[in-house]
């Protein structure tokens, strides 16, 4: 029943080694970062006995099973309830599982041998992904690990004691895969009694996402990347609401450039090394709208003589190496300076003799709207201290974790990687020691309860600016309920609970699955969209008011008085009804109902905002994006 097309993932595992600088969260302290402290533990890692007997299934590139991070030593026996297997193949056989690693398999029908030419038929991982995101999620602590010297540390996964579930399913340096491989290993993992499935991957498309609901339907916790998607508006993926979608979030202070638009419009970018000519004088800006990737020898010198370039990065595995190539095709066409809008990544790549800078896809979908608008659009790029230019994508992640320069296992070794890639096995831990300390809350309940107890400030109080090269303040579609705080999900008082079942209402809705959905799981009384008792609110088309239902339960004490705390997103006025709501030990759960209407007379971006329950002890906290239209034939950035 498996159609294998085998295609191009968009794989967001860009590995680098980056300088050691001032300032820097090396990632042997990710986990300290997040107020997991290994050696002053707090009660999620007491409580859940450092998640040990939660099962995480990886699927992922494979696993190096010689690292120190899957050492067994003082494991007890494996969960009675685990079915799965360790398959054999090369360099690879039952001897390499053990009391860490409890089960391996491998997915490779389909694969031409020139796809895996240099890669092991076997759960044995070339690649280094895998065992990367399988440390970070659950490697048993390692003392004294560096890279070079750089970021020394004990390294942990999130849920030291957990064990690993691997399911290969990336092969070759171009870590190829298809949709259908990656749900035969998810069935098997549902079928073998995983807990958590972590899944650092991401397709451009939604029409398989119904296979993460079956997992969810059993009550395993899907975490996903929050891929790094090509050249279209929506690059989040994966944001089928049954799974938890993560961004990466970065410490990292970079140096963002202002670039102005001859419109005076200003937005961020990265400048890349080298680029020290910025200028600061307005040039002509020029896209090649038959050739949006700048693609070796497509750019007409004439055109480009002197200007800047504005360049998409595309569908390539690659970016990195697609970008050099347009650094060449600009530099031969004889142009200043490169715009080159990506997905985000914290690249840094030399960029020759011309000026460089990164920018957000987002950012460069608003260029590429104002070269339309004017017949000599001109750009000025210069070095900026403030962050400006809040830009969004819909739909959006639902929490971040770290996700920049992660320290972990690396075949035998240790090496930093970023990306989602690596903030994804960052949540799967976190939902591992939840998991363990709660073993009866659903997959949504453990979702609820990451993203309102996130944090929406950094370590210093000050909003949190973007993931990623470009900087920007970060909303909501970056960084979801906020940046996750383990210690709090542990007890969030309310929780947004979702029964499977409404998942299927949802997805029968809204046709998920690509074709015509299928009769069987659709509900007749299908409700609104808006209703799906998700702990966010996002209303992507208010036209004057909207009214929107949740219901939350209380998981805390059995007493509570809980106070609806609103801050409107701005030219929005919303309401809850009723503002206090009173638990005891009968009225355990409560809806209530949230009334938006906008005062805004123009076509909006959206705006943020949250409502907040607080009880004195809890604070339950979800966002709140609302983009006001007046004509749906009009839209800023939506194309
Ligand atoms: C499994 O692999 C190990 C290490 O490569 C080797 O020593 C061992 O003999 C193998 N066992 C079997 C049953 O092939
Ligand atoms: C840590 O590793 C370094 C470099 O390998 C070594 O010189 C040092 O003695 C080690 N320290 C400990 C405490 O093991
Ligand atoms: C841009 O700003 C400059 C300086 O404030 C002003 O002189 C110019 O007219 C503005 N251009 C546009 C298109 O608004
Ligand atoms: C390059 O652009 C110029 C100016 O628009 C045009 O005259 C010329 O034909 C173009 N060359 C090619 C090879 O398309
Ligand atoms: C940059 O280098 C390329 C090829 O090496 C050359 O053709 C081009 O003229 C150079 N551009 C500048 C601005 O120096
Ligand atoms: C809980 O509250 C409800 C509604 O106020 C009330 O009817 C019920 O008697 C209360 N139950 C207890 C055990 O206090």
């Amino acid at each position: 029943m498996y159609i294998y097309s085998w295609i191009f993932v968009e794989f967001p595992g860009v590995v680098h080694v980056v300088q050691s600088r001032q300032g820097k969260l090396h990632t042997t302290r990710s986990w300290d970062f997040l107020g997991l402290d290994y050696y002053r533990q707090t009660e999620i890692l007491t409580n859940s006995k450092l998640g040990s007997d939660v099962i995480i299934g990886v699927v992922d590139s494979g696993i190096w099973p010689e690292s120190k991070s899957f050492n067994d030593d003082g494991y007890g026996p494996i969960p009675l309830r685990w079915k799965g297997t360790c398959e054999h193949g090369d360099e690879f056989n039952a001897s390499h599982c053990n009391r860490k690693i409890i089960g391996a398999r491998w997915y490779a029908n389909g694969l031409t041998e020139e796809d895996t030419k240099g890669d092991y038929l076997s759960p044995r991982d070339v690649n280094g992904h895998g065992t990367h995101t399988a440390s970070t999620a659950a490697g048993s602590l390692v003392q004294n690990v560096s890279f070079g010297g750089l970021g020394i540390g004990a390294a942990r996964g999130g849920a030291p004691r957990a064990r690993l579930a691997i399911y290969k399913v990336l092969w070759g340096e171009k870590t190829l895969t298809s949709s259908a491989t990656v749900l035969a290993a998810v069935d098997d993992a549902i079928h073998d009694g995983v807990d958590v499935l972590s899944l650092s991957l991401g397709f451009d498309f939604f029409d398989f996402s119904i296979g993460y609901l079956h997992a969810v339907a059993k009550g395993i916790t899907v975490v996903f990347a929050g891929g790094n998607d090509g050249p279209r508006p929506q690059s989040i993926t994966n944001v089928a609401p049954w799974v938890i979608t993560v961004a990466a979030s970065t410490i990292d202070r970079s140096f963002p450039a202002t670039i102005t638009l001859g419109n005076n419009r200003s937005l961020v970018g990265q400048p890349q090394i080298g680029s020290l000519r910025l200028g600061n004088e307005f040039r002509g800006l020029y896209t090649d709208p038959d050739s949006p990737s700048c693609a070796l020898g497509t750019l007409n010198a004439t055109m480009v003589k002197g200007k800047v370039v504005l360049c998409f990065m595309g569908n390539n595995p690659s970016p990195d190496l697609q970008f050099q190539r347009a650094v060449l095709s600009v530099q031969r066409a004889g142009g200043f300076g490169l715009i080159f809008s990506q997905y985000t990544t914290n690249s840094r790549i030399p960029c020759g003799n011309i000026s460089c800078i990164l920018v957000d896809y987002e950012v460069g979908i608003k260029i590429l709207y104002y070269i339309g608008t004017t017949s000599s659009p001109i750009v000025k790029i210069s070095a900026a201290t403030t962050v400006v230019g809040a830009t969004v994508v819909s739909p959006r992640p639902d929490i971040a974790a770290p996700g920049v320069n992660i320290l972990a296992a690396w075949k035998s070794f240790y090496d930093f990687a970023s990306g989602t890639s690596m903030a994804t096995p960052h949540i799967a831990g976190i939902v591992a020691l939840i998991k363990a300390s709660h073993p009866t809350w659903s997959p949504s309940a453990i979702k609820s309860a990451i993203v309102t107890t996130a944090s929406v400030t950094d370590e210093y109080g000050l909003p949190i600016t973007a993931e990623g090269a470009p900087r920007k303040l970060a909303d909501p579609f970056d960084y979801g309920g906020g940046h996750v705080n383990p210690n709090k999900a542990l007890d969030p008082g309310l929780v947004y609970d979702i029964d499977a079942a409404d998942y299927f209402k949802f997805h029968c809705y809204t046709g998920f699955i690509g074709g015509t959905p299928t009769i069987e799981i659709c509900d007749s009384k299908q409700g609104s969209l808006l209703d799906l008792n998700l702990p966010s609110i996002s209303i992507p088309n208010l036209r004057t008011t909207a009214v929107v239902w949740r219901t939350v339960n209380n998981i805390g004490e059995a007493d509570a008085t809980y106070k609806a705390i609103i801050e409107p997103p701005p030219g929005v006025k919303m309401e809850v009804e009723p503002q206090v709501i009173i638990f005891n030990s009968t009225v355990t759960k409560h809806s209530f109902k949230v009334t938006f209407s906008t005062y805004l007379r123009v076509q909006g971006d959206y705006t943020f905002g949250s409502l907040t329950w607080v009880d004195g002890k809890h604070s339950v906290r979800i966002p709140i994006a609302v983009r006001t239209t007046i004509q749906e034939s009009y839209a800023d950035i939506s194309l």
